[in-house]
């Protein structure tokens, strides 16, 4: 696929400083555990704003192995996976862009950029597989299979405690895998998380979306009040390069994080291809030009077959009368860059390679979207605090490895200062 015209990436990326981001396994350390009194004398000064690199500072490869093995912050560990990630960050700017470029290890021996697949049993089509914490994955009932990812949390000074905690502002108790998991019944009986927002969990959000500092997930402010929050940019971007359901057409999702995670507006590079009454495709591969029409569990991870369905690459509609075997598998998940459109189709550059078990990405964000009402503008000069998380080997939620914040300039300062092209 071509690079579109408005991206100049540096000429030689080996003239742009490379550094080393350490990423570990922050387990069930919540928003709520690091200012509890189970945080051994530091709850206080979390309260109070403290930095956590002011205590923790090169102690990441330490606390992820103490972590992941599992204990009071991991009370359902996953055997083998590591404790720390190193992140190497190269980041340059121009006028219009600012370049990024990421390299890391993955624990898998391929890529993992399969997600949502269903599987034809001789008879109907259903799910197949999931991530390593499902627990018909960790009974070996199913395979693992998720996709990797790499995301990205910035902040323009909005929210001021960000630049101290970064991340653990929008990791909270209540949330999908973590203590005190809220229920779908009483998600879906909340105004506004089940009724107005029609979710069914809960996900990321911001302190100051909620009435009080230490409220829980379901003490929302009146929406009202939320919007203005918005209006105001006291939200935080979050972008996510996603394996399966971004990388294939070159994109990366676009959303932000206020009393949800919530995706921008417009469509973003990633649809269902199920339908729900039917529980069967909506699209299968077009053999005249793939070769086939379906894959097969034995074909996850060959480089000679299709792992993604592109609306306008390789996609025909679902034929129920094709000739259906036992062991088909086509993607639960239907792509397409074409159909990208408005802020969520802001990252329309973010491209991943996966060769000898690292992924090489190379991601260009316009600096100005044009879409401050749920991007944070970037500018010229402009220093801005970053979270980074990876998603390695067939996990989703928690079980991810996660930055403390660092600053990233445009320009000159902070952790990582984009180097200026021309
Ligand atoms: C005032 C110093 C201080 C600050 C600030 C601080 N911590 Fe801690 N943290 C500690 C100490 C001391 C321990 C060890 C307590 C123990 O062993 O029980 C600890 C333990 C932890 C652990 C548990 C490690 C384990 O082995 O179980 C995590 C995770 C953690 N901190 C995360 C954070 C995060 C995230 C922040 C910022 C939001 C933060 N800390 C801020 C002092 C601090």
């Amino acid at each position: 696929m071509p690079m579109p015209a408005w991206s100049a990436p540096p000429a030689d990326w080996a003239k742009v400083p490379v550094h080393t981001v350490k990423l570990f396994y922050p387990g069930q350390a919540s928003y709520d555990w690091v200012r509890s009194p189970a945080h051994r004398r530091a709850d206080k000064r979390v309260k109070a704003g403290e930095p956590c690199m002011s205590c923790h500072e090169g102690e990441e490869d330490e606390l992820g192995k103490t972590i992941v093995k599992g204990g009071r912050l991991e009370p359902t560990p996953i055997a083998g996976k590591v404790g720390s990630i190193d992140l190497k960050v190269q980041a340059a700017h121009d006028a219009k862009n600012l370049y990024l470029r990421f390299e890391w290890k993955t624990q898998m021996d391929r890529a993992g950029q399969m997600h949502d697949y269903m599987l034809y049993d001789g008879e109907k089509w259903a799910f197949v597989g999931g991530p390593r914490s499902k627990d018909k994955v960790r009974t070996g009932a199913e395979p693992p299979l998720y996709e990797d990812r790499l995301a990205i949390m910035i902040d323009d000074g909005k929210i001021p405690l960000f630049k101290h905690q970064g991340c653990w502002l929008s990791c909270h108790n209540g949330m999908r895998d973590m203590p005190d998991e809220a229920t779908k019944a009483q998600v879906q009986a909340h105004a506004l998380l089940g009724g107005a927002l029609k979710q069914t969990d809960v996900r990321k959000y911001l302190p100051n979306t909620r009435t009080a500092e230490m409220a829980g997930w379901d003490k929302t402010k009146p929406a009202e009040e939320i919007a203005k929050l918005k209006a105001a940019g006291e939200f935080v971007d979050l972008m996510q390069w996603r394996g399966a359901r971004s990388n294939p057409v070159g994109m990366a999702d676009d959303g932000y994080v206020l009393e949800y995670r919530l995706f921008d507006a417009g469509k973003g590079p990633f649809s269902w291809n199920v339908d729900r009454k039917t529980m069967t495709p909506k699209f299968m591969f077009d053999a005249s030009k793939v070769g086939l029409k379906a894959i097969t569990m034995d074909d996850i991870g060959s480089a000679a077959k299709p792992h993604a369905i592109i609306r306008e690459e390789n996609a025909v509609a679902y034929d129920p009368k094709a000739g259906w075997k036992k062991g088909d598998v086509l993607p639960g998940r239907i792509l397409s860059r074409a159909d990208a459109s408005g802020s969520a189709a802001d990252n329309a550059d973010a491209w991943g390679t996966w060769k000898d078990g690292t992924w090489t990405l190379l991601w260009t964000r316009k600096l100005d979207t044009g879409h401050p009402e749920d991007d944070k503008i970037l500018k010229a000069g402009g220093v801005y605090t970053v979270g980074f998380a990876v998603h390695d080997d067939n996990v989703t939620t928690r079980f991810h490895h996660v930055s403390f914040p660092l600053t990233l300039s445009v320009g000159a300062g902070g952790t990582i200062p984009a180097v200026t092209v021309p």
